[in-house]
This record gives C-alpha cells, sequence and structure tokens, in this order.
C-alpha cells in the first residue's frame, strides 16, 4: 500500500491483519462506540511531547499546547500532568484548559481580537501572560490593570515579515497579515510600556504559521524575534520569556520529503536566537505546538454507508462528513485514508471519491484516491484526525457530535459521548 501514502505510525497499524489503535483493535471501538467516532493514541500524546520536549533541552522551556487543535478534557489533562502549559485564544479555552487542570500560571493568551471581558476574566484568573498585538489592545489591557488596581504581564506579539511557505490559510507571519504588531510599531510603543505602571512587558513572540515544511523559516523569524528581544532588554525590559510560536508539523501522508524530525526545529530555534545573541540562562523559551502534540494521535473511524458509480466516477458515501472534519473541505487537505482489515500487499486500486452524507458538494475526504477494494459496511480509519477535527466540528444537517475514545496500551475509554438530541436544540426557546 505504499503508493498510497500512509504516514508511518508506531501508534496505528496492522495487528493480525486488523487495524489497531496502541494494542486495541479499532473494529473493536467501532464495535463499541458506533461511527464515526474520534479514536486518540495517548502513548502517541506522550511521545510528540517528549520529543518536542528534548528537541528544547537546550535551555529552560515551557510547552504552551496550542489547545485549539485539541481541546477535550482527557487530552488536555494529560498534556498538564506532564508540566505542558497551554495556548488559549479565548475565555472558552481559558475554562477549559483550567478545568482540565492546568496552573493559570502556565496559561498564555494569544489572540487578535480579544474582549475586553475576556481579559479582565484572563486578568482575575491569574494567568501568566497577556500576549498583545495591538495598539487598540494595548490600551483597553492597560486600563483593566488600572481598573483592578495592578500591573499585568504582558508579552508583545511581532510579524516578523517571514514567508513560511505553508498554505496562505495557515500562515500568519506576512506583513499583510492580521496578526501581530509590525516591528517598528513595536518598538515604537516601547518606552511607553516600558513607563507604565500597569504592565510588565515580560515576552515577545511571534508565530509564522503552521505546519512548517523547513526549518528555515522558522530560524530566520527567530533571528528577528531576537534581536527585537535584546532591544527590548537594552531599554530596559527585564525579559522572562521568547516565545516562538507554533509550527511544528505532522505527517499527513502526501509530503514529497518527510519532514525534518523535531530536533531540527530545536535546532533552529536555538541557532535563531544564538545568532541574535539572546540564548540565555535565564530567559525561558516558549513554544505553541498544536497539531504536532496532537495530529497524527488521532483517527475519525468511519463506515462505508454505500458505494455507487456517477457517469466515471466512484464514490464510496461514509458516515464522516465535513461536519467531523472539515480540513479537505476548507484547505483541500490531504488525510490517508487505512481500511480497518488489511489489504493484501499485491491488492488492486482503484481511484475513488470518498464522500459524507451532509449536502454539500464540498463534503468529501478525499477525491480520487487510490484505494483498496473497498465494500458497503467497510470500516476505515482516517488519518491525521487528532488536530482540527473536532474543535472545527459542527453540528450541521442536524448531525450529532461523534464520540472520542482514548487508548492506552490495551485498555480504551470514553473520553466523550456521542450527543443525543437534546444538544441539536440546546439553548433554543420556542413558544
Ligand atoms: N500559536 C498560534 C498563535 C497559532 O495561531 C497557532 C495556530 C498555533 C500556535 C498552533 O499551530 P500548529 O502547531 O497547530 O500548527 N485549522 C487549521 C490550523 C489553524 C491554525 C491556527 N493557529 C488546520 O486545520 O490546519
Amino acid at each position: 500500500m505504499s503508493n498510497i501514502h500512509i504516514p508511518e505510525s508506531p501508534w496505528f497499524s496492522y495487528r493480525d491483519g486488523a487495524l489497531a489503535c496502541d494494542r486495541v483493535a479499532l473494529e473493536s471501538i467501532a464495535s463499541e462506540f458506533d461511527t464515526p467516532a474520534f479514536v486518540y493514541s495517548g502513548a502517541a500524546i506522550d511521545d510528540a511531547y517528549r520529543s518536542i520536549d528534548e528537541a528544547l533541552s537546550f535551555a529552560p522551556h515551557l510547552i504552551a499546547y496550542a489547545i485549539k487543535a485539541n481541546g477535550n478534557l482527557a487530552v488536555l489533562s494529560r498534556l498538564a500532568s506532564q508540566g505542558c502549559g497551554a495556548d488559549i485564544v479565548s475565555i472558552g479555552e481559558m475554562q477549559r484548559a483550567l478545568k482540565a487542570g492546568f496552573p493559570p500560571e502556565r496559561i498564555i493568551y494569544s489572540g487578535v481580537g480579544k474582549r475586553r471581558e475576556e481579559i479582565v476574566a484572563a486578568a482575575q484568573a491569574g494567568i501568566r501572560a497577556l500576549h498583545v498585538e495591538n495598539l487598540q489592545e494595548l490600551d483597553v489591557v492597560e486600563s483593566v490593570a488600572l481598573e483592578l488596581g495592578r500591573s499585568l504581564a504582558i508579552g508583545l506579539r511581532v510579524n516578523p515579515d517571514v514567508d513560511a511557505q505553508t498554505h496562505p490559510y495557515i500562515a500568519t507571519g506576512l506583513r499583510e497579515s492580521k496578526f501581530g504588531l509590525s516591528i517598528p510599531v513595536a518598538e515604537s510603543i516601547l518606552p511607553r510600556i516600558l513607563n507604565s505602571p500597569h504592565l510588565e512587558l515580560e515576552a515577545v513572540a511571534c508565530h509564522i504559521g503552521s505546519q512548517l515544511a523547513s526549518p528555515k523559516p522558522l530560524r530566520e523569524a527567530i533571528e528577528i524575534l531576537g534581536n527585537f528581544a535584546k532591544r527590548c532588554m537594552e531599554q530596559g525590559a527585564r525579559l522572562r520569556a521568547i516565545d516562538v510560536g507554533g509550527g511544528w508539523p505532522m505527517h499527513y501522508g502526501q509530503e514529497e520529503d518527510p519532514y525534518p524530525p523535531a530536533q531540527a526545529f530545536g535546532d533552529a530555534i536555538r541557532q535563531g536566537l544564538e545568532s541574535a545573541d539572546v540564548l540565555r540562562p535565564d530567559i525561558e523559551i516558549i513554544t505553541e505546538p498544536g497539531r504536532a502534540l496532537v495530529g497524527d494521535a488521532g483517527v475519525l473511524l468511519t463506515r462505508v454507508l454505500y458505494t455507487k458509480m456517477q457517469g466515471e466516477r466512484r464514490f464510496v458515501i461514509v458516515d464522516a462528513a465535513m461536519t467531523e472534519l472539515i480540513r479537505p473541505a476548507l484547505y483541500g487537505a490531504y488525510h490517508a485514508i487505512m481500511p480497518l482489515r488489511e489489504p493484501s500487499p499485491d491488492a488492486e486500486l482503484v481511484s475513488v471519491d470518498v464522500v459524507g452524507p451532509v449536502c454539500e458538494s464540498g463534503d468529501f475526504v478525499a477525491k480520487d484516491r487510490p484505494l483498496p477494494d473497498v465494500r458497503q459496511g467497510d470500516l476505515l480509519a482516517i488519518r491525521g484526525a487528532g488536530a482540527y477535527g473536532r474543535e472545527m466540528q459542527s453540528m450541521y444537517n442536524a448531525r450529532p457530535l461523534p464520540p472520542e475514545v482514548l487508548v492506552d496500551g490495551s485498555r480504551s475509554r470514553l473520553v466523550r459521548r456521542r450527543s443525543g438530541p437534546e444538544a441539536l436544540w440546546q439553548g433554543e426557546i420556542f413558544e
């Protein structure tokens, strides 16, 4: 099956002809919890966390998991218990992070449009820092600090104007993007920040984009960020951290060359900081990986409802849809598909469109995908669904939210129930 682009994973592999997540046959999960269902490998999450942790072992660091990738409480609490922090972008995410056990001093708040109430709530919860990326936002943060009669720790997110060479929807570090402050603007407001009794500049930050195929743009951006950090310190800032953003990639399977390992991204961070001469034992590195921690740890299990020929096209209609995994519809994203029953190595491949039941032509999982013969009733695993799957789900077409199952070795447990009909009209008022 090598020519159908399946990323290698020790966590999702065939055992005696049946696809397993760690040591649990996915078929048994499908029969217990039905489909569609998300299944996560706890060991894969731990392993991904360890590899980023090791890649940054050259300096004190905080891995602030971008919880927008997957905010399931069981996933969060697993990461929190390993010393991981959280990068949040809303108060909803803060509430999730706190509920799952992240200590507030390991939570940083990023995001381009924070409401005043959100800033107040974050300050009251005592999170580590608010990352500011707008002059008007800075005014609001300062006024909240004044109102609360204290100072607030902030980070300045700058836009280094570096091309991340990734999908345009997930590139964030170019001048034209809505994210961050341009460096000249950030520099011009330094005196104001440093003179304010209500603001403490504790970090500088950038995030150039997701799914970086090469560490080169990261190194370039970090050198720019590091030089900015140095100028902040020269002007009197007592910086506690440099936040280098996310972007650590994961393998979806269609990549022409395998991405460099986490260590290469760690090295790029070190080199960028070294060239700016800001690699110091008293400055912590913060990074905000999302998908690299959870993406390959998850699959979306689905069953083939029907197949049909339409003109020349062969359709495989499955019970998962854009409601569970919108990435193919939104970005044309590739997700590998594995039948739960291992195909024979010489199985003939047929090109099919794998589509969901939602009434949209854009509702597809894969187009023109070579797959071994797939029949009505077969079970499939859609790989790489641990990140931005459940978080971007919807109930469009009044579809229930799928269950989530966490596997640990040979045990599996339900970590979210499939939603019932009441969730469909929750909060609605009629009569
Ligand atoms: N930090 C910041 C400030 C971010 O905006 C993001 C992602 C991350 C960290 C984590 O990025 P990651 O390590 O997961 O690549 N829905 C899209 C991804 C949007 C990412 C938005 N920001 C997708 O499914 O690819």
